[in-house]
């Protein structure tokens, strides 16, 4: 196990079956969280809360979970309340990614980006910040991207959902500050080994870019000035570091984790 930084807090991560959200809960395991998986996909969330329960002999739970459901995640959050008596870090993280050209963007299409990546994040951290207003301590945590800095080609959906997330963290920032509860954002460059380029962005970018597969990645490798892709370790580093009490003067930051892609 690392440093036990998060003994015993309760953390719920969305998004938190498959890929980077699995790796957040894993890292929080291994500092002694007590994880929530929290997941669209119920069997995935059930299985990953149990393999971690299993790997990090931590308490987990694995919890149908569809962040654009207010009623649901309402439910989800008196449960915790109930259950766990707190809830010390959300990290919002489920996330969906639809790239078309603008003039073939189907509106469902655009919309679900936004319902998912900006409503969904705006959905739990209400819930939350009820919670930890209350507690009068807590630490949310988004992902968003460096699409959340710079315009992204051909993918203009994803892009204006993670502005806008920037946006919502600077401002919950300001609202959560008098009540000691911390909002920053990560910012992930490509993490070109995860599962959502491996499943589905190697194939979009593909066919909406009109290159082949090897050519995607070479594109995107090469606009990372340290010459690599991004790792889950990246990431799972830099949100731990932002719930832990070593950021206890750190709000309302979106930070950059992208081999130096994303300066601003
Ligand atoms: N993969 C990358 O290169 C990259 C880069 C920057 C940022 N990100 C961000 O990281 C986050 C995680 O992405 P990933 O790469 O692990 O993707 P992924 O597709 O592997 O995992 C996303 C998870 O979110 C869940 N999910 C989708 N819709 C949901 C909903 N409505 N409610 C609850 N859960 C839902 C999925 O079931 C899945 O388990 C996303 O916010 C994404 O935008 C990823």
């Amino acid at each position: 196990m690392c440093e036990a930084r998060f003994r015993d807090k309760i953390v719920l991560v969305t998004g938190g079956a498959q890929g980077l959200g699995e790796a957040i809960c894993k890292r929080f395991a291994d500092e002694g969280a007590v994880v929530l998986v929290g997941d669209i996909n119920e069997d995935g969330a059930k299985a990953t809360a149990e393999n971690i329960a299993n790997e990090f002999g931590v308490k987990t739970l694995g919890i149908k979970m569809n962040v654009t459901d207010d009623f649901e995640v309402h439910s989800i959050m008196e449960m915790v309340e109930k259950d766990f008596g707190r809830l010390d870090v959300l990290v919002s993280n489920a996330g969906i990614l639809k790239a078309h050209a603008i003039e073939e963007f189907p509106v469902s299409e655009w919309r679900m980006v936004m319902e998912v990546n900006l409503l969904g994040y705006m959905i739990c951290a209400k819930h939350a910040c009820q919670i930890m207003m209350k507690q009068k301590s807590g630490n949310i945590v988004q992902i968003n991207s460096k699409s959340g800095k710079k315009g992204s080609f051909r993918n203009s959906a994803y892009a204006a959902s993670k502005f806008g997330g920037v946006g919502l963290t600077q401002s919950l920032a300001l609202e959560m500050a008098p009540y000691g509860v911390r909002v920053n954002s990560v910012c992930p460059g490509n993490l070109l080994e995860g599962t959502l380029w491996q499943n589905s962005l190697f194939k979009q970018y593909s066919e909406t870019q009109g290159i082949s597969i090897d050519d995607v990645k070479k594109k995107y490798m090469d606009q990372v000035p340290l010459g690599r892709s991004c790792t889950y370790d990246d990431i799972t580093n830099v949100v731990t570091f932002l719930a832990s009490d070593q950021a206890s003067y750190m709000t309302g930051q979106a930070i950059n984790v992208t081999g130096g892609q994303e300066m601003h």
